[in-house]
């Protein structure tokens, strides 16, 4: 069954900055974050898919020096922020796992199931 869960306003992510979130439903953790490009707004799994580790390094973290890709904080691979495809390092070729967001009113919005 599909949800919506209401996370934040897009001015709380700082543009071109990342922010991590951890939802709880029914049992299940979900550990994930958001890249904020202007009026886009893009969502991953927080796992590597090198060795499944969380991809950053402090909170909220999750990108490289140039703020142009997300990097792992652990073996350094990097990703497009635009589709999580992994462009250098150990899982060149891999992606992450997207998750569904929807931005609506400025509000960001995570759907699932
Ligand atoms: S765990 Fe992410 S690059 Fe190795």
């Amino acid at each position: 069954m599909s949800a919506i869960y209401n996370l934040c306003a897009l001015n709380d992510i700082p543009d071109q900055k990342a922010r991590g979130f951890t939802l709880e439903t029914e049992g299940n953790k979900l550990e994930f974050f958001i890249v904020r490009k202007g009026d886009q707004v893009y969502g991953y799994i927080n796992r590597c898919p090198h060795t499944g580790v969380n991809l950053d390094w402090q909170p909220d973290q999750f990108l490289d020096l140039t703020g142009y890709q997300i990097q792992c904080s652990t073996h350094g691979a990097l990703f497009r922020i635009r589709d999580g495809l992994c462009v250098y390092g150990p899982c060149q070729g891999q992606h992450l796992t997207s998750v569904n967001l929807l931005l609506e009113n400025n509000r960001v919005q995570l759907i699932t199931g």
